[in-house]
């Protein structure tokens, strides 16, 4: 099968397209026909193995200390299941399903457990819409609702609201009932204010620390906001929490732990199936709309890592997985 391959740490240009063994599904396992995928900004950090400060090191004990331990890159994915390994029932051939793998979804075909993170896709999703959901939809529901602990009516900024994790979070918060606003560049104002935010600030020319609007908790969905500063906007039992950290945003997490008034929390988010069948009721509900900003193919994968690397994606890049030629 063709898939792209991930032989070293290192540039975009790392990644090239070539021909990979066919995955067997093993027992409780499945294999997709991959149709869509997608480069995250996850993706693009693996790539290059890069993991702020301390996080280096176990991000390479995990993925191989010295060039990657499994050679096939990608999370996200949604495509139709091709075959069953032993013991599986709870899929069929030929459904349509959507998930994150830990890896392995930048080929045509893919394996993994019945019981990971995959489910059938919302219905009405095209196959490129359900594959960009996964990544940024998990990590919105998963902070807003763990970390962020949201409750309706609360007043919640979105900064870094145009990525991935930043547009299914301006979506559910608004969903849930509270009040947004988002921060972004003015390229992004009409997407944001069409996703449910309720005011649009552009980064380049306002600065919300210093205005005089009060929050209840920031998402800062890319990081780099100052925790000096945010602390000045947020009301007494404030929440501001970093969806990407270093070793400085834990030291103040633990330090605001111990003291009274807002805190510093940071997370991180997994994926299980029970909360991608949450994802999926959501987007069902109406919830949850697909944000593509980029469409390319799967022999573009260096271009895709290059745009991810730029910082200016917008929503899901999603890769369109030609149907594999008849042998
Ligand atoms: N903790 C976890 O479990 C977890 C899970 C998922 C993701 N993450 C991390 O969360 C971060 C965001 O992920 P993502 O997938 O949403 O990223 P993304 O889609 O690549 O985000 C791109 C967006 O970030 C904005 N941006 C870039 N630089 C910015 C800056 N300096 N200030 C404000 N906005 C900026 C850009 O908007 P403009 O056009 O306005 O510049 C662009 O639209 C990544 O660092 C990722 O590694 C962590």
């Amino acid at each position: 099968m063709q898939a792209v391959l991930w032989r070293r740490y290192g540039p975009p240009e790392s990644l090239t397209l070539g021909e990979a063994p066919m995955p067997v599904p093993g027992p409780g396992e499945i294999r997709i026909r991959v149709h869509a995928t997608t480069v995250t900004s996850g993706d693009a950090r693996l790539r290059g193995c890069r993991g702020a400060g301390l996080f280096w090191l176990p991000l390479r004990l995990v993925f191989g200390l010295f060039r990657p331990r499994h050679p096939i890159p990608g999370m996200e994915f949604a495509g139709e299941v091709e075959a069953l390994g032993p013991g599986v029932t709870a899929f069929t051939r030929g459904e349509r399903v959507f998930g994150m793998a830990p890896r392995g979804a930048h080929a045509e075909y893919l394996t993994l457990s019945a019981e990971g993170c995959v489910a059938r896709q919302p219905a009405g999703f095209t196959h490129e819409e359900a594959a960009s959901l996964p990544f940024g939809g998990l990590t919105a529901l998963l902070f807003l609702r763990d970390v962020v602990q949201w409750r309706s009516g609360e007043a919640l900024l979105v900064h870094g609201a145009a990525g991935a994790v930043g547009v299914h979070a301006v979506q559910l918060a608004r969903h849930f009932g509270l009040r947004v606003t988002a921060v972004a560049s003015a390229r992004h104002a009409a997407l944001l204010q069409g996703l449910g935010a309720a005011q649009v600030l552009d980064r380049a020319t306002r600065d919300f620390t210093e205005g005089a609007a009060r929050y209840d908790a920031v998402l800062d969905a890319v990081g780099g906001t100052s925790i000096r500063g945010v602390r000045r906007v947020l009301t007494p039992r404030g929440r501001h929490v970093f969806v990407n950290f270093g070793a400085r945003e834990l030291a103040r997490m633990l330090w605001t732990h111990l003291i009274p008034g807002p805190r510093v929390l940071c997370g991180y988010a997994g994926g299980s199936q029970a909360d991608l069948l949450v994802l999926r009721d959501l987007a069902e509900a109406g919830a949850l709309r697909p944000v593509i900003g980029h469409a390319m193919t799967l022999a573009e994968i260096a271009a895709a890592h290059a745009l991810v690397d730029s910082g200016r994606k917008r929503g899901a890049l999603v890769l369109r997985v030609a149907p594999p030629i008849p042998a």
